[in-house]
């Protein structure tokens, strides 16, 4: 069995993952903007987790343990497809643009750690919320990209 064999790229699968990460990077920000304006940033001062851990949060700091859930399952999926693509996609350009949705990721999951540890220092709010929407461009930007491609492989066929 041959491991290293590339898959089709582009291909739909791609574009889903992608719209997918899409979709929930936008869920997280509007969370977090929201948590924000009711005032519940710092209402759980526990990292990376809130106090209750895996389990149901009370309503103190439901807000911002489900913002942390959804950072999870992002992150799982996020670095996942970067290391799959890194090894099944021939693709340079569509591999380097993963990588660096990868590094905002891992940024903004230190900066939340930062943000919590300065009591919400603005600088570090700041940073955090321009990191997440470079995030969101990044992604939408290879969106794009790998539509484009999947449009111009379907007219040459
Ligand atoms: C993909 C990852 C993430 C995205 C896209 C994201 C996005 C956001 C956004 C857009 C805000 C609103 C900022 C503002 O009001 O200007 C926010 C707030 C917040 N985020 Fe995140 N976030 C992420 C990860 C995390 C992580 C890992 C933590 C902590 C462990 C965290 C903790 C917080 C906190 C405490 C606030 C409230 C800040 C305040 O009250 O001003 N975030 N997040």
């Amino acid at each position: 069995m041959n491991i290293s064999k590339q898959i089709q790229f582009p291909n739909r699968f791609i574009l889903v993952v992608i719209l997918v990460l899409l979709g929930l990077i936008f869920s997280l920000m509007m969370l977090g903007v929201y948590l924000s304006s009711v005032g519940q940033g710092l209402s759980c001062l526990t990292w990376p987790t809130c106090p209750n851990g895996f389990n149901f949060p009370p309503p103190e700091y439901f807000l911002e343990h489900f913002h942390r859930s959804l950072v999870l399952v992002v992150a799982i999926i996020l670095y996942s497809f970067t290391v799959f693509s890194s090894l099944k996609v021939g693709n340079k350009n569509f591999k380097v643009k993963l990588i660096i949705a990868s590094l905002l990721l891992t940024t903004q999951i230190i900066l939340g750690w930062v943000m919590i540890l300065t009591r919400l220092n603005p600088i570090v709010v700041a940073s955090h919320l321009s990191t997440a929407v470079a995030l969101f461009g990044i992604l939408l930007v290879t969106l794009l990209s790998v539509y484009n491609e999947l449009q111009s492989n379907n007219v040459k066929n």
